[in-house]
């Protein structure tokens, strides 16, 4: 197919679509995307050469690239899944079903359930068991289109398993063709070990643990989850802060099930990402937009937690740039179905199929600060898309939960064919 690795010249792509542009699209911005004809792309080494009309190419583009034929298939930039948990041990369908019969998300938790019960199995896995549990997530995932993922320990709670489920992450991205950014999701609960002392967990994570992940170089960002009854702003902004000082880019789990300020703080950090947001506000959206902080949507929550979606519509309204990611975990979010997402978004969430790409390419790519360099289908970008079965993206959400993804290219190389 190619001559060397990452070099490829691919034809006959009958709608080729991608956001424009190296940062988050926002407000209006979303919806302008090139949607190209008769299209081909050109890559060598791995970076895209060209992308437009057929017409547009020249002999010294092709020189030496053996054509593949797309056969009218469309051609979409990878999707960047910008909010992931899929390093753990065990499940949680128990719990699942529970809340299929009436519990709450934070009943099961205050009962000592949730995020816990994952701490306790992430705790008794090895590095050999956590790492080949997460590498067949993460091949799923590039079934699924996914070309860049974002992995979040939490499951730890402790120095070791923390950083051993980062270590883990870090192999899924020796293994499997696709990039694992890591981030630190230091404060997710309080472990047993602090029962009742969230503010003793605080200072041990900011004295023990972040100075490791920092040492080691295990983590690219920081994450919190600012809920009532886990961690109030003040503990965000103490650990957030301490891990800016560090070098890391933050994000915050916000407004997810009660709104508590973690919007307004991911504003005032300039955090990169805030994410969930089912409960914020008009407010929340205004001081998130100003400064510059992408709203991350995570539709399969809502749906597995049986709650209103986030307001994405209104948030696009309002100026923001939304990203929309699996949060693939054992325990809100167990299904990490792509195609399930993106049908949840266009038919509940509002958002038209060209915003829905943004969301998930470009947008998701500027939640983890690579927008540079990934996200769309232009020179100079990594050589990342999918050839869908299908003539155009409006088949994305018409296939509503059918994974229509014939072939996955990473860098410039096929690594997946239906
Ligand atoms: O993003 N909200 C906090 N963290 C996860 C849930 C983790 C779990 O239940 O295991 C989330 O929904
Ligand atoms: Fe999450």
């Amino acid at each position: 197919m190619a001559d060397n690795e990452g070099d490829i010249l691919v034809l006959g792509i009958g709608e080729l679509a991608s956001p424009m542009g190296t940062t988050a699209r926002k407000g209006a911005a979303m919806r302008d995307i090139a949607r190209i004809r008769d299209a081909a792309i050109v890559a060598r080494d791995g970076v895209i050469e060209y992308a437009g009309p057929r017409s547009g190419l020249s002999a010294e583009l092709v020189e030496g690239l053996k054509p593949v034929d797309a056969h009218g298939m469309a051609a979409v930039p990878g999707f960047v899944d910008s909010h992931s948990h899929f390093v753990f041990a065990g499940a949680r369908c128990d719990e699942f079903i529970m809340r299929t019969g009436g519990a709450s998300y934070m009943d099961i938790h205050r009962a000592g359930g949730g995020i816990l019960r994952s701490v306790a199995a992430t705790r008794a896995a090895d590095l050999d068991d956590l790492s080949r549990l997460a590498e067949a997530r993460a091949w799923t995932m590039v079934q699924q289109g996914v070309t860049t993922v974002e992995a979040k320990s939490g499951y730890g709670l402790d120095r070791d398993t923390e950083l051993r489920q980062l270590e883990a992450a870090r192999l899924v991205g020796e293994r499997v063709p696709i990039d694992v950014v890591p981030t630190y999701l230091g404060l997710h609960s309080t472990p047993p070990e602090f029962e009742g002392r969230p503010d003793d967990y605080v200072d041990y994570v900011i004295a023990e643990v972040l100075p490791a992940v920092h040492a080691q170089g295990l983590a690219r960002f920081c994450d919190a989850f600012c809920e009532p009854g886990v961690f109030d702003v003040d503990q965000c902004r103490r650990f957030l802060s301490a891990a800016a000082s560090l070098g890391f880019g933050t994000r915050i789990h916000a407004e997810e099930i009660e709104r508590s300020g973690g919007a307004v703080l991911a504003a005032e950090l300039r955090a990169a990402s805030a994410d969930h947001l089912l409960k914020a506000g008009i407010e929340d959206y205004l001081a998130m937009a100003a400064a510059d902080v992408v709203a991350t949507c995570l539709p399969l929550t809502s749906f597995s937690l049986g709650a209103s979606h986030a307001q994405a519509r209104a948030m696009i309204d309002s100026g923001l740039a939304i990203s929309l990611a699996s949060d693939l975990n054992p325990g809100s979010a167990p299904s990490g179905s792509i195609p399930l997402a993106i049908a949840i978004a266009v038919i509940y969430m509002g958002l038209s199929v060209e915003e829905t790409l943004t969301a998930l390419t470009l947008n998701g790519a500027a939640a983890l600060g690579l927008a540079f360099d990934r996200g769309s289908l232009e020179p100079g970008k990594r050589a990342d898309f999918l050839l869908l079965e299908a003539p155009s993206i409006d088949y994305l959400p018409y296939r509503s939960g059918v994974n229509i993804v014939s072939a996955t290219f990473k860098d410039g190389s096929m690594v997946y064919r239906a």
